[in-house]
């Protein structure tokens, strides 16, 4: 019976404080380095629509242009870090939580966003879309 009840109050403790640690010691980011991911293929998107993409432990959103052009960057939120979407009846990036509007080169255009996204290059290969980070010069 002891035993059984020590159990039952570790495994409550674990499960009280295993997603307090979480919390407290965030998981390691990948390295993005200079490193590029694959965010999509070409055929994923037509002109005028978007895609979210894991970029690192974050999303990033590529975004084909009614011209065809492709433009990359963060999908956080710069005001409080929400995901951000393309929209494209307003052809801008649109962030839901408190109507935060970007243009399609990520600059903060109206509502609450104080910085514009981090953009990212974008390079076609064959028929895959990478994406990396801008190298500093
Ligand atoms: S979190 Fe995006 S506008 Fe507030």
């Amino acid at each position: 019976m002891e035993a059984l009840l020590g159990s039952g109050l570790f495994l409550s403790a674990a499960a009280f404080f295993y997603p307090v640690l979480r919390f407290l010691v965030p998981p390691k980011e990948a390295d993005m380095g200079s490193g590029s991911v694959i965010a999509a293929k070409t055929g994923d998107l037509k002109p005028n629509s978007g895609k979210i993409f894991r970029f690192g432990s974050r999303p990033g959103l590529l975004v084909r242009t009614t011209d065809g052009e492709y433009k990359a960057m963060s999908a956080t939120c710069t005001h409080l870090a929400c995901t951000v979407q393309y929209r494209d009846d307003t052809r801008e990036v649109w962030c839901a939580c408190h109507n935060g509007k970007y243009d399609v080169n990520g600059r903060n255009i109206s509502g609450p966003p104080p910085r514009p996204l981090e953009t990212f290059e974008v390079q076609v290969r064959g028929d895959e879309i990478f994406v990396r980070r801008r190298q500093e010069s």
